[in-house]
């Protein structure tokens, strides 16, 4: 894979999950932009928006974006679900936007194994309403930003994925 593929999306959309079975499957290196920001604050999301609030935190993901530009190539990208705010985006590879309903996604957290780990470890997802509201704004600025729309909720993430594969043109 020549050029790095960026998934954006709401939060719990499933964008990691899906970004590591499509690694697996094309052989390709998968990097999560909440992980990169996590391992060199040393500090959990929830920890630094905590103690240093939202704008520090966007401010990391303009560094983490900028040495993406930079320096990786490539590679599959995870992002958190308002990287896309980011001012280099496309800059650093193709953009896929993982799209579906918020009643979808929330169902999907909400049934998941550890939910609440789920919930918790997501500042933005602490009230219903205000985790609504967010998804009704991003939800145009979001396929604004992005090269291809893929929707994981009419797709399940086997086609899903296939489809990205195809879009981007990734030969298994
Ligand atoms: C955020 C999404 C989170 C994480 C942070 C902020 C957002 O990532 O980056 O809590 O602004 O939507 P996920 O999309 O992986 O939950």
């Amino acid at each position: 894979m020549k050029h790095n593929i960026i998934v954006i999306g709401f939060m719990g959309v499933g964008k990691g999950t899906l970004a590591r079975s499509f690694a697996k499957e094309y052989g390709v290196y998968n990097i999560d932009t909440d992980d990169l920001i996590e391992s060199k604050e040393n500090r959990k999301i929830s920890k630094i928006f905590e103690k240093f609030g939202e704008d520090y935190f966007r401010a990391l993901e303009q560094d983490t974006a900028d040495w993406l530009e930079k320096s990786v190539k490539g590679t599959l990208i995870s992002c958190g679900g308002g990287f896309y705010k980011v001012n280099n985006l496309k800059k650093i590879g193709k953009v896929v936007l993982l799209d579906a309903s918020f009643d979808w996604i929330y169902n999907r957290l909400k049934n998941s194994a550890n939910a609440e780990a789920k919930f918790a470890k997501r500042p933005l997802f602490q009230d219903l309403k205000k985790a609504k509201a967010l998804y009704k704004e991003r939800s145009k600025q979001y396929k604004k930003v992005a090269h291809y729309v893929v929707n994981v909720e009419e797709l399940g993430e086997k086609k899903a994925i296939k489809e990205i594969a195809k879009l981007c043109k990734v030969k298994s």
